[in-house]
């Protein structure tokens, strides 16, 4: 095939960016994926706005609970009020993480980040699920509800065993978001402080093809198991170019301070090539519809909690970055201030991110394994010509 041939090709199938990439022995690459289509999903897109099973967000976010979509995303429908209540019995009954799990939480080093902690948890977790290598997809639902019961649990014991607090058991009459804010701080949340966290839990919860999303399919893939997938999907959210941006973007905020000091923190910034966390996204280029509906949330926490000044630096990094640099904020941006202003430590942001995102990584694992076939690219060689062999009395 010559090279006029795959050019007509790739047009056909849609691959915009071709020409704009390196052609080498008639084959496409595209650095980091992009605009590449790596697999279909019936889950979600980011094309016309973030749709999950055919919702929007902005309506899920406004009308749905985070457990009407967490049902939504793992069964392919909106449950009616009997199957939530199912859902929600089903869910309290799993909130049990076994014993010597919660043992280890304590064992760790004080040290260990929250993500760390939470990834071995989840391993962990794996030689305790009598179902662990069942892959049929009724088994990888069981096990992704009680994932997204247990999740909680590991992050909010793991956070009040290092800061040396007796741990607080989940309460079953509290809603999941509610209960999530209710197991880290020992108290019931205000009615506006449960909505806010769980509109995040919603705004967080799925992605198409994302990195830890992506990860958990290939792990999938190979035929492994639910466990494995999840693990692997919080080592690649914990990076600072995807889930871990939220606890940098706090860094940020605290660093500048007042908002006299934002437009020179950001013109540093500039002047020294420094990326700024919160900002730029591999798809949304005109801006991420999370971030525009969290900011309100923000906004009205800030002036409940005395925040204004926060705000107010947020707004002015906003303006700036995206009128110099043409980056407009996503979702991690507003997130990382709404968890301040929930009164909640940094080092739990990104693990929340993991109690939201593992229904959508878990409805992910069970689309792949439903159809799977195994994800294995190919590389581009970039090294040595072959060399004759040298014995070692020659090198
Ligand atoms: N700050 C400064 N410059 C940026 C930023 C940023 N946040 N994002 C992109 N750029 C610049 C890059 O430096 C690069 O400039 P150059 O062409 O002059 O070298 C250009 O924009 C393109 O950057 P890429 O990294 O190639 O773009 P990509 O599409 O791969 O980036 C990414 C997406 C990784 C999210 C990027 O915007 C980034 O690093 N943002 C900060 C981290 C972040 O907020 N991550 C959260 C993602 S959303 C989520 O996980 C919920």
């Amino acid at each position: 095939m010559n090279s006029n041939s795959v050019h007509q090709l790739a047009f056909i199938a849609g691959f915009k960016l071709l020409a704009e990439h390196v052609l080498m022995n008639n084959e496409a690459y595209y650095p980091g994926l992009e605009g590449v289509i790596a697999g279909e999903t019936e889950i979600s897109t980011v094309d016309g706005g973030l749709i999950y099973r055919g919702y929007p967000i902005e309506e899920l976010a406004e009308k749905s609970t985070f457990l009407e979509v967490a049902f939504l995303l793992l069964n392919n429908k909106l449950p009616n009020q009997e199957f939530l209540a199912d859902f929600q019995s089903i869910l309290s009954e799993s909130a049990v993480v076994p014993e010597p799990v919660l043992n280890f939480l304590t064992e760790i080093p004080l040290h260990s980040s929250g993500m760390d902690s939470l990834r071995t948890g989840i391993g962990a977790l794996a030689h305790f699920d009598s179902q662990v290598d069942e892959s049929t997809k009724d088994a990888n639902l069981a096990k992704a509800v009680r994932l997204l019961a247990q999740i909680p649990i590991l992050i909010a014991n793991r956070y009040r065993i290092t800061k040396g607090m007796k741990t607080v058991p989940p309460n079953p009459e509290l809603s999941f978001a509610a209960n999530i804010l209710y197991m880290i701080t020992g108290k019931d949340p205000s009615a506006l402080h449960e909505k806010a966290m769980d509109v995040s839990l919603i705004l967080y919860a799925e992605h198409e093809f994302n990195a830890s999303t992506f990860t958990a399919r290939v792990i999938t893939s190979t035929m492994s198991d639910m466990h494995s997938a999840i693990t692997g999907a919080v080592g690649a959210l914990k990076g600072p170019l995807h889930g871990g941006a939220n606890e940098r973007v706090l860094e940020v905020l605290q660093e500048v301070g007042t908002a006299d000091n934002a437009e020179a923190w950001v013109r540093d910034a500039f002047a020294e090539k420094r990326r700024i966390m919160g900002f730029g996204h591999r798809v949304y280029k005109e801006g991420d519809p999370r971030a525009v509906i969290l900011r309100k949330y923000c906004q009205e926490l800030a002036e409940e909690t005395g925040n204004q000044e926060m705000e107010k630096i947020a707004d002015t990094i906003e303006e700036l970055v995206r009128s110099e640099k043409g980056l407009p904020p996503n979702l991690d941006w507003p997130s990382a201030r709404l968890y301040y202003y929930l009164g909640l430590d940094v080092e739990l942001y990104t693990p929340l991110f993991v109690a939201s995102r593992i229904v959508g990584w878990a409805a992910h694992v069970i689309e792949q394994a439903e159809n799977n076939r195994l994800i294995r690219p190919r590389s581009r060689y970039t090294g040595m010509e072959k060399q004759p062999y040298k014995i070692m009395s020659d090198r």
